[in-house]
């Protein structure tokens, strides 16, 4: 079904990079009695809505963050419970992505999740490379602030062996060590669940990202919650520090 929202969006504005935080799975369980798994299940078919109206739309990026490096202090049973919906994921929606041209990756300290997790990534990697249509990113025990140590680390020992002159490293430079290297900056970022915090996601990358803030609960975002987020990104004036006559200038 697609949404009467649909014919208010215009088409040649959209944002090319879409980042997600999604959150509220555990509240949305826990208001209707059920246990906090359950909430993390229902924002999976939330995944799977807004995956498919992205590509419809034409978006070139999509990068949702799943499980951050600090979630690994939650409950043991939980993570579990997490990694196995992160399988299952995979493992149903590989056909799918296949069938609609969308690469999958995943960004994080990857190596921390189980071996299993980690083959089934690289799994859905390998046979989604040629999606050309959209990219979706899942960030999984992702922290940013650790890859952007990790970056400065890299050039560090760079530096170190007399390959790289510390003047020389850039703007540019510095994030080709990112996790995000081939991809944009976002152009928008969308937290649910009425949080106003980013939880070390990005943080380089979303210097100059429209933010858009929402009540509803991860499990509630589905196409009418994602194209109201669109609609309303098309309705700012995004200037990078310039004035709007320059912008205008500009276009
Ligand atoms: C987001 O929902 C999913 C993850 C962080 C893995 P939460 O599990 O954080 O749900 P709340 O914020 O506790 O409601
Ligand atoms: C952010 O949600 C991480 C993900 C959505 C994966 P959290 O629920 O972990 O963030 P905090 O604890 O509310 O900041
Ligand atoms: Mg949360």
């Amino acid at each position: 079904m697609t949404s009467p929202l649909r014919p208010q969006l215009d088409l040649t504005r959209l944002p090319r990079h879409v980042a997600i935080i999604m959150d509220g799975n555990g509240r949305w369980a826990q208001r209707r009695g059920y246990n906090r798994i359950r909430g993390h299940q229902e924002g999976a078919e939330s995944v799977r809505a807004v995956v498919r109206v992205a590509r419809d739309l034409g978006l070139s990026y999509l990068t949702l963050y799943a499980f951050s490096e600090e979630n690994w202090q939650r409950p043991q049973i939980e993570v579990q419970s997490l990694m196995h919906l992160l399988s299952r994921y995979l493992k149903k929606e590989l056909a799918e992505l296949r069938a609609q041209n969308i690469a999958f990756r995943a960004i994080g300290a990857l190596s921390l999740l189980p071996q299993k997790v980690q083959r089934e990534i690289n799994a859905a990697s390998a046979a989604t490379a040629e999606g050309a249509v959209m990219t979706l990113t899942v960030a999984l025990s992702y922290g940013s602030r650790s890859e952007i140590v990790r970056a400065a680390q890299e050039l560090a020992e760079q530096v170190r062996q007399g390959v790289l002159a510390a003047q020389e490293i850039t703007h540019e430079l510095f994030a080709q060590q990112l996790y995000t290297k081939d991809m944009p900056d976002p152009d928008l970022l969308i937290r649910t669940s009425g949080e106003y915090r980013i939880s070390n996601f990005l943080l380089w990358q979303l210097a100059y990202t429209e933010l858009y803030f929402t009540e509803t609960l991860w499990p509630d975002f589905r196409e009418e919650e994602f194209l109201t987020a669109l609609m309303d990104y098309q309705r700012r004036d995004r200037r990078f520090g310039l004035t709007q006559e320059q912008i205008e200038i500009k276009a």
